[in-house]
């Protein structure tokens, strides 16, 4: 008997048809909370760096003479002189005052892309906003490292991140699972987790590395051909933006989902790695279920 069985077996009581399992291991929990508590300071400085020109391009150029702007957060005076907050997106504006473009108590404004709340620091500060963004960044890269070949060599990556034939036959059953909140707790994701997952880890964490590193200009004098894959530094800081608001998205979705399923049980197995599963069915609850 392994030391994990034998801790199994005590934590599954008599009696209970649940029995509690070992789903994350060390490596996947540590490097988990790395980069989450890496990403919290690398949103807010980010916004911070944003703010400082809070415009992004499709291309190699910026700036006023230029059309090619997608995204921008600005104040502007109207005919009337009232001056509001407005974001533009691909040409259209939107009214955004006390959040994006213009924030802050109303006898007072402040006149910036991201509000107060939102920046590291929270006052304008490029230069701090620059400092605390890299220092997180590599304690991102390094979590991200660790965690891709751990799991090479664990076979996570294969057995649990990785998305099986099976698991995408059985997405129609699992996304209208997830649909009427019915949560089904196994020792392993189930095909959206996976699909998720991987969308997080094999996707946007490596395009939001690669287009970090492509606007550095040490990285444009070692690597020239990065700035060509992503069709330019303008482009590469557009795609950098968009890779953090999936994560925002990610995030609050995770977050949802963590709750929706059982907290307690689930905020142990990624600080444990210990996870209660559901009751084995019995056969007449599984014809009933196939009937109903
Ligand atoms: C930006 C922050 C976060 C990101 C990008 C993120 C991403 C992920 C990813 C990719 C996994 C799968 C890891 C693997 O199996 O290798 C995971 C698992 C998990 N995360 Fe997060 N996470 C974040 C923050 C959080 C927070 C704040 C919580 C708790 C409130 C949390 C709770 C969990 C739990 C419970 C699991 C395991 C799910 C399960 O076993 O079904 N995560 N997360």
């Amino acid at each position: 008997m392994t030391v994990i069985d034998d801790i199994e077996s005590r934590l599954t009581q008599p009696g209970d048809e649940s029995r509690v399992v070992y789903r994350h291991r060390v490596a996947t929990r540590v490097t988990h909370w790395t980069w989450a508590i890496a990403l919290f300071f690398l949103l807010l400085s980010g916004l911070q760096i944003f703010n400082a020109h809070p415009t992004l391009y499709i291309g190699n150029q910026s700036g006023f003479e230029f059309d090619n702007s997608v995204l921008s957060m600005r104040a502007m005076q109207a005919a009337d002189g009232k001056v509001d907050g407005y974001t533009t997106v691909f040409g259209r504006s939107f009214k955004t005052t006390g959040v994006l473009g213009m924030s802050g108590p109303a006898d007072n404004p402040s006149y910036r892309g991201f509000p107060a709340w939102a920046t590291l620091p929270s006052y304008q500060d490029l230069s701090t906003g620059r400092v605390i963004h890299f220092f997180f960044a590599w304690f991102f890269v390094a979590a991200f490292l660790v965690w891709f070949v751990s799991s090479l060599i664990s076979g996570h990556l294969k057995r649990d991140i990785l998305p099986s034939l099976a698991d995408i036959r059985a997405l129609p059953q699992s996304l209208s699972d997830h649909l009427r909140f019915r949560f089904h707790h196994d020792g392993r994701y189930n095909g959206l987790q996976k699909l998720s997952y991987a969308g997080v880890l094999l996707v946007i964490f490596p395009v939001i590395i690669l287009t970090g590193l492509a606007m550095s200009p040490g990285m444009n004098a070692a690597w020239p051909w990065l700035l060509d894959v992503f069709g330019g530094r303008q482009t590469a800081r557009t795609i950098h933006f968009l890779c953090m608001a999936l994560l925002v998205a990610f995030f609050l979705i995770h977050i949802f989902m963590v709750f929706a399923a059982g907290p307690l049980n689930e905020m142990r197995s990624i600080i444990t790695g210990w996870y209660r599963t559901d009751p084995e069915k019995t056969e007449p609850e599984k014809k009933e279920e196939h009937t109903a």
